[in-house]
């Protein structure tokens, strides 16, 4: 089928800048906080609220459309056939819940696996990031300049805390050195924001070892037209299908940073 992909940018961007205005309106009502997978990983209304506006509007103008999100709302998929929309409604919910800030709604849409456009709206600082694959990528209405090299000991990484602790992931005392050799380490608590940053080249690389596909998804197409890189910790193709470890990377630093600083277990 030939899709119209014009329509389907501004249908996306309705419902990104419908969506921004209601989490911006309602960012200080009283909000039902829930825990997931663990207590640190939390849910509220709002996530929930935003997806399901999200599937209801995909659904009544693209029927033939599936919509993967966070919060089970959308399609259950085992298959990446037709067109994907694949959301985080609030992608950095601990950063909504305790700072009202740093956190994104994250879309990305894909055709038959491949991504075509990926949206990251900053909706606290209004910058809404955008990639159409092959066509570049922008930051509200300016195109944002592919990724220029950079060296390590330039560079700066975001990394949790937590990795550079003993754990079940990956080696801390390999990533101990990385974070004394480069010129600094951040860590914002939103995927999606930290894959814009590295597509900005306000950061240089962001490691992380357990992320969903809607954390990803709109972050990946973003990035690789930036000329970064998205790969899982091991240097494979992320699935947009699958939970994964994953590098975001200037392309310059990213096979120094596997061979001699990352050291993944996987389960
Ligand atoms: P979320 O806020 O949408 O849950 C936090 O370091 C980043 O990792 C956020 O982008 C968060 O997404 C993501 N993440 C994915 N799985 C997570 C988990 N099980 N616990 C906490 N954060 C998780
Ligand atoms: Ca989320």
């Amino acid at each position: 089928m030939n899709e119209d992909w014009i329509e389907i940018e501004q249908f996306a961007r309705k419902l990104l800048f419908e969506a921004a205005g209601n989490i911006k309106t309602s960012l200080y009502d009283s909000i039902t906080i829930n825990t997931k997978s663990n207590e640190n990983d939390l849910v509220t209304n709002k996530d929930e609220e935003i997806e399901k506006f999200f599937y209801k509007e995909i659904k009544s103008k693209y029927p033939n459309h599936f919509l993967l999100g966070e919060e089970g709302k959308g399609d259950e998929l085992n298959k990446v056939n037709g067109i994907v929309w694949i959301l985080d409604p609030i992608d950095g919910t601990m950063n909504f819940v305790h700072q009202k800030r740093n956190f994104a709604i994250s879309l990305g849409i894909y055709e038959n696996g491949i991504g075509k456009m990926g949206f990251i709206f900053d909706v606290i600082h209004n910058e809404l990031y955008f990639a159409k694959k092959g066509e570049g990528a922008f930051l509200n209405d300016k195109k944002i300049e592919p990724l220029k090299e950079v060296v390590l000991e330039e560079a700066i990484i975001a990394i949790n805390a937590i990795w550079l602790t003993k754990n079940r992931y990956l080696n801390h005392e390999k990533l101990g050195s990385l974070v004394r050799k480069i010129r600094g380490s951040r860590s914002y608590g939103s995927a999606a924001i930290e894959m814009v940053y590295v597509a900005t080249g306000r950061i240089d690389a962001y490691i992380t070892p357990r992320l969903s596909p809607w954390d990803f998804a709109a972050g990946k197409i973003i990035v690789e037209e930036l000329g970064g890189l998205c790969t899982t910790l091991t240097n494979e193709e992320l699935s947009i299908l699958n939970k994964s470890s994953v590098l975001v990377s200037n392309s310059s630093i990213q096979k120094e940073l596997l061979t001699n600083y990352i050291e993944f277990f996987p389960k």
